[in-house]
């Protein structure tokens, strides 16, 4: 007969130990940077005056990451820029997708708000989802909300507005967690939190109002923060399966603090990408079912 509960077999007994990492398959949607430059400024990254967008390079490297979450066994769909969209390839703007439910984007810039019909779009086309929602105030989509196994985490100061977390609570019927954003640099929720797993989150609480911490630490008092060196390679902006994180390769301590963790970190280079505010995260949209 075949040992009970495992405790007599030794060494597999470590699976169940805290810090063993489980990666889940996940489902992505990334927009092809073909027309993406850096023609506006709406966060403090951007600089229409500064050094051009490599654009070769940034396909290259958009190549890389889409090749990285493949070899890591997920699936990704694209959609294809849409010429005068040039963040378009931030994906992770385009939409909020939990539980098979699309809650369409709403966008602050006058020059980003054509993005959310366009996800829309492609959205409805796959026929995957029969559920689409919106707000009726500024919602940029993934970007300021995580979706953790309970609770959805939202951010709001500088984009999406406090009254669509509650709009997307009452459509997903998941508790939203509302956090103040204060740091123009770090103005999406999701260049100032990265999701590791369902219950495990690293941060920059320069980030946030003192409220806001106070929520944090009481919510992952072991949870993983980095300082603002850390935070500025764009270390927040990082995508896990559960056990492999997708990072910056300038975020070498946050790596480091990863692995000691369990975590397997999975360095990307995004040089091109960060003229625009954006890193490895703000390039992806989960398409969660
Ligand atoms: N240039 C874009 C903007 O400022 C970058 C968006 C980054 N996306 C993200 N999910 N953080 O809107």
């Amino acid at each position: 007969p075949a040992p009970a509960s495992g405790a007599t077999t030794g060494p597999a007994t470590v699976t169940t130990l805290p810090g063993v990492r489980v990666a889940r398959p996940r489902h992505y949607l990334m927009c092809r940077p073909t027309h993406f430059e850096v023609t506006y400024a709406i966060n403090p990254w951007m600089d229409p005056t500064g050094e051009p967008v490599d654009t070769d390079l940034a396909m290259r490297q958009w190549e890389g990451l889409r090749d990285a979450y493949r070899a890591l066994g997920h699936t990704v769909d694209v959609i294809e820029g849409v010429p005068g969209l040039p963040d378009m390839v931030f994906a992770a703007n385009g939409a909020l997708v939990v539980d098979g439910k699309v809650l369409g984007a709403s966008f602050l810039a006058a020059e980003r708000q054509p993005e959310g019909p366009a996800y829309l779009e492609w959205l409805r086309a796959t026929g995957m989802f029969s559920d689409f929602g919106s707000t009726s105030t500024v919602n940029e989509g993934e970007g300021d909300f995580l979706d953790l196994d309970t609770v959805l985490l939202a951010g709001t100061g500088f984009r999406t507005s406090r009254m669509a977390h509650g709009e997307a609570q009452e459509f997903f019927g998941k508790p939203v967690i509302s956090l103040q954003l204060v740091d123009p640099s770090y103005y999406h929720l999701d260049t100032a939190i990265a999701v590791l797993g369902d219950h495990d989150i690293a941060y920059y609480p320069g980030a946030f109002s003192p409220g806001s911490n106070a929520v944090l630490r009481r919510m992952f008092p072991d949870a993983i923060t980095v300082d603002a060196d850390e935070a500025a390679t764009f270390a927040m902006n990082s995508v896990s399966d559960g056990k492999h994180v997708v990072v910056p390769v300038e975020s070498v301590r946050f790596a480091a603090a990863l692995r000691e963790r369990g975590y397997d970190p999975v360095p990307v280079e995004l040089s091109e990408f960060k003229k625009s505010g954006g890193g490895p995260k703000c390039c992806t949209l989960e398409l969660r079912s």
